[in-house]
Formats: structure tokens, C-alpha cells, sequence
């Protein structure tokens, strides 16, 4: 005899765990699959789920990237100037902007092969993103001792991306085979920037100015010792993401035949 009880549960339990698996296809809504070869289409699929996953896909466990989560940046800079030496510690750290602008200029390494560890180049270019944080500063300004705390914002403006990453083939328990990141690494370049501090010398406006002025002025020298901390900082967050989003994504199904 037909039971329509159990059939409908059973329904029910095989449309969960469709979704406890990131439903049908691995791939999230609205990607196509690419030739692994075809980096113009990987870019393109790359762009298109930055845009539109920005704020992160819960049930995959994957982490919004609108604004990143940069956490505590401690920057001890200055060795290079006369002007300015200071202690920065940097804490609730986020960077804005990353998704909106992003441009996925190169992706090179993907292969089919899935016996040997993958070493993918990625280049990108950011036109305009901005970093807020709360800040805690120690150290002088010209001849002037400086100790404050407030909100910073630092714009910067034109940068240059090359990320390294390897990531190690792994068969799971469920047959298929999934990558590791092993290692995320970038290096970055920045046409020009931009300080904010809020409560410099209890926002007397001369003084503060003045001294954003200088800050400003030295932005060359600032940039050398602050970018490669923000760079730093990226990487740890965006490998984590990569990680999670990579978790839900057998690597054997990835690719157009
Ligand atoms: C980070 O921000 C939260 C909320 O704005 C604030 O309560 C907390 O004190 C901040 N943490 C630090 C270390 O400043
Ligand atoms: C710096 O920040 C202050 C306070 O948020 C704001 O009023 C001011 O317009 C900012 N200046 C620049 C050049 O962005």
C-alpha cells in the first residue's frame, strides 16, 4: 500500500540534505563553469561572485568580504623619515570598498591534474579602498610628542595586487577531492594614500591639521612600513574565506569538461 506519510518525509529529508550540501550543483547560483583553460571566463566568474556574494553565503559557512575583518595591526614606523616616528596600533580593523571595485586582471596555474599541489597567480587592482580602524598612537610629529587615540581612516588609491596561492589536492570522505590553501601570499603596490585621524591634539583644529598635513606629506615613507601590514593582514582573512568557500566546492567538479 502507498504510504504518502513516509514518502512525503522522505521528500523532505532528500530536499535537506540537498541544501546541507550546498544544494544540486556545488557551484553557487548564477556561476557557470569554465574550460580550465579559459582564464577570460575564470576572471569573469571570479568578478561575478565577488559582486555578488560580497556579503558572504551563510549556509556555506563563507565570511562577508563587504567589509573585510582586518582585526589589531600594531605598525611601528618612521625609521626612514626625520619628521615622523610612532608607534600605531590599530584594533577593530576593516577594509571597505574591496568588493564594489575589484578587477581581476589575471589567474594563472589551474590545472585538471589532481595529484600535484596547485600554484596559482592571481594579479588585481584596486581603485579605491579604504581602511577604519580605532587607533592608539605613541610617538613625535616634527618636534612634537604625539599620544592619542581616536578613529583613522586611510584611503588608498590605485593599488597593484600579485597574489601566490598553493593550495594541495585532498580526497574526502565523500569521494571527491577538495583543495587546501597551503599558502596565501601578496604583494602590493600603491599609487598614493590618504590619512584621517580623528582627536589629534584634542581636534585643535591648527594642530591637527598641521599634522595631518605632515603625515600626508610623508606618505611615501608611511606607506612602506603600513601597506605590507594591510597586505598581511588581507591574506590571513582572505585565505580563511577561500578555505570555507573552497570547502563546499568538490575541485574535481570545478571545471567544464
Ligand atoms: C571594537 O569596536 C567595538 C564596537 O564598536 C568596541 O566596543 C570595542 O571596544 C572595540 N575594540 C577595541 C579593541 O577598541
Ligand atoms: C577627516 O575626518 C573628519 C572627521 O570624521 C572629517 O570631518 C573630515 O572631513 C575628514 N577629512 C578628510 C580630508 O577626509
Amino acid at each position: 500500500m502507498y504510504n504518502w506519510r513516509s514518502h512525503t518525509w522522505m521528500a523532505i529529508a532528500i530536499a535537506l540534505g540537498h541544501i546541507a550540501a550546498g544544494g544540486g550543483d556545488p557551484l553557487p547560483d548564477k556561476l557557470q563553469r569554465c574550460r580550465v583553460d579559459d582564464e577570460a571566463c575564470i576572471l569573469r566568474q571570479t568578478q561575478t561572485y565577488v559582486r555578488l556574494y560580497k556579503n558572504g553565503i551563510p549556509e556555506r559557512n563563507v565570511p562577508s568580504i563587504d567589509p573585510f575583518q582586518l582585526g589589531t595591526l600594531s605598525i611601528n614606523s618612521g625609521g626612514d623619515t626625520d619628521s615622523v616616528q610612532f608607534n600605531l596600533i590599530m584594533s577593530n580593523t576593516t577594509l571597505h570598498n574591496f568588493a564594489d571595485t575589484v578587477i581581476f586582471k589575471s589567474a594563472k596555474g589551474f590545472t585538471k591534474d589532481l595529484n600535484k599541489p596547485l600554484k596559482l597567480l592571481w594579479s588585481v587592482t584596486l581603485p579605491a579602498v579604504e581602511l577604519r580602524a580605532d587607533y592608539e598612537v605613541e610617538g613625535k610629529i616634527l618636534i612634537l610628542p604625539i599620544v592619542s587615540h581616536g578613529k583613522l581612516v586611510i584611503k588608498l588609491n590605485e593599488m597593484q595586487s600579485r597574489s601566490r596561492i598553493r593550495a594541495t589536492p585532498e580526497k574526502r570522505a565523500d569521494g571527491h577531492t577538495y583543495l587546501k590553501v597551503t599558502e596565501y601570499k601578496s604583494v602590493g603596490k600603491v599609487a598614493s594614500g590618504h590619512f584621517n585621524l580623528t582627536n589629534l591634539f584634542n581636534d585643535n583644529a591648527e594642530l591637527r591639521d598641521s599634522t595631518l598635513k605632515v603625515l600626508n606629506d610623508e606618505w611615501d615613507a608611511l606607506s612602506a612600513d603600513i601597506q605590507p601590514k594591510i597586505t598581511e593582514a588581507s591574506d590571513r582573512f582572505l585565505s580563511v574565506a577561500l578555505q570555507k568557500l573552497l570547502d563546499t566546492l568538490p575541485y574535481d567538479e570545478f571545471f567544464k569538461d
